[in-house]
């Protein structure tokens, strides 16, 4: 079957059929797969599931896999996966259910030079629920009204990793992890390095303050940038079916994981994340 592609939803999202990642694909198809992302944000190459090494193989098409957080979460047979699991447990609390991503957030913000893409491959996924949904943040930007874009001309936000605005803190974290994620900040839009489009962005889960704003003001104007960019006129809403592999770019996007799925159905995921730039 040759490369077919396809709308996922009214805006955003591509869907690509007809690919054997088993082996890494050609530069040929990796050049109409890099474009289809860059057009639809959201892009789900359809598949069967694939063994790690494979797996990480054909990603590294897309770019380097950076390390990620969490070494109890790394897969034994290839540490550049993370995997998400519906068996997740907090170990270090109380032992209660843990679903990662559960809140509005783009990966890595906390970090100075945040991952670009993320790529979540679905190994095991429940008949119901699960889905994962995004916002489209060119979208929200290109909404706003002429007099709040040039209010956020400019402004630069604090990311930091244990949030005070955080409805889940993280009080579990050791001395040596808290010391790997210093405060940061980042423009509150940006301009994607490849598009050259501008982008809100925004982390619900890790945005702090904004740079010389007074707290109550900068609190009201996160909380209304937030709430309108996840209005449902910018979201897509992914139902995954078994051996997905969903790539989505965290410099135009927000993402969540729902927790819907009954009690004793699996869930798993293979996360990678790959390399990127400082957000300009
Ligand atoms: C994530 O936020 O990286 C995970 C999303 C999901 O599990 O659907």
């Amino acid at each position: 079957m040759a490369l077919q592609f396809s709308r996922l939803g009214p805006h955003m999202g591509i869907a690509a059929e007809g690919l054997d990642l088993s082996v890494p694909p050609p530069a040929g198809t990796v050049a109409e797969l890099r474009a289809a992302l860059l057009e639809g944000l959201v892009l789900c190459i359809r598949g069967r599931p694939l063994a790690p090494a494979a797996y990480v193989a054909a990603m590294r098409a897309f770019g380097a896999p950076r390390a990620q957080l969490g070494a109890h979460r790394l897969h034994p047979d290839a540490e550049e996966i993370m995997i998400l699991s519906s068996e997740d447990r907090d170990v270090r609390g109380d032992g209660s259910r843990i679903v990662i991503g559960a809140a509005w957030h783009t990966d890595d913000s906390f970090m100075a030079v945040p991952c670009s893409l993320t790529i979540l491959h679905g190994v095991k996924v429940p008949e119901t629920g699960g889905d994962t949904q995004f916002v489209n943040m060119y979208a929200a930007h290109d909404a706003l009204d002429a007099e709040t874009r040039r209010r956020l001309d400019g402004l630069r936000v604090v990311h930091r990793y244990d949030s005070s605005r955080k409805a889940n803190r993280v009080n579990t974290r050791t001395a040596a992890e808290v010391a790997l994620t210093p405060d940061v900040d980042h423009p509150i839009v940006r301009t994607h390095p490849e598009t050259g489009r501008k982008a809100l962005y925004l982390n619900p889960n890790r945005m702090e303050q904004v740079v010389g704003m007074e707290r109550a003001e900068s609190d009201r104007l996160l909380d209304a940038l937030i709430a309108h960019a996840t209005e449902p006129r910018f979201q897509y809403r992914h139902k995954w079916s078994p051996g997905d592999i969903l790539i989505w770019d965290n410099r135009c996007t927000m993402h969540k994981a729902n927790a819907d799925y009954p009690e004793g159905s699996r869930r798993e995921m293979h996360r990678i994340i790959l390399e990127g730039t400082r957000p300009v």
